[in-house]
């Protein structure tokens, strides 16, 4: 009888170890997640995805392809980008000050996560210097069912 009482105690002292383990470990793996290495994945989806049109120095091609370099829209507005690269964009509204004649397609086939990595990797790329962008945020825009 005792032996058992002295098994179940260290049984039960085992579990709720485990549990305050896991409590931990939660939080440690999302701090492995550093922007860099958002970052670091984003660059090789712009070198397949984005490159031909907005170029290698994120310059664009004047008045064809904007570019991303100092793109005052890039840098403020998270939901308008993550909107053109889930919906594309033939607006043809002025961008910082210039139109460009180029249509740019749906980037929707891109999971969530590899569009906060291509557009993390863009706002700080380039000279560019902004946050992060995560795959929860690119949930959510893509969850909205208009237009
Ligand atoms: C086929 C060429 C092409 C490709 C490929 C392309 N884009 Fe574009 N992108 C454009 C053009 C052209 C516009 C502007 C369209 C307009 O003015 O209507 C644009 C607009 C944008 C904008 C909005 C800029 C603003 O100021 O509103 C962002 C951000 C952007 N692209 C990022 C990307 C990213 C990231 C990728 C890769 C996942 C990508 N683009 C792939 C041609 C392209």
């Amino acid at each position: 009888m005792k032996k058992n009482t002295i098994i179940m105690s260290i049984a039960f002292i085992g579990l709720v170890c485990e549990l305050a383990f896991a409590q931990n470990a939660k939080p440690k793996q999302k701090l492995n997640e550093t922007p860099t290495a958002s970052i670091e994945r984003g660059k090789a989806i712009y070198l397949k995805e984005c490159l031909s049109c907005h170029q290698a120095d994120g310059g664009g091609v004047p008045h064809i392809n904007p570019p991303l370099a100092g793109n005052t829209v890039l840098l403020n507005d998270k939901t308008k980008i993550i909107w053109v690269v889930l919906k594309g964009m033939t607006d043809r509204i002025p961008i910082d000050d210039e139109y460009y004649s180029n249509n740019m397609a749906s980037h929707a086939y891109l999971s969530n996560q590899e569009i906060a990595d291509v557009l993390s990797y863009v706002r700080n790329s380039f000279g560019n210097k902004a946050t992060v962008i995560t795959a929860a945020e690119v949930k959510s825009v893509r969850g909205v069912k208009k237009k």
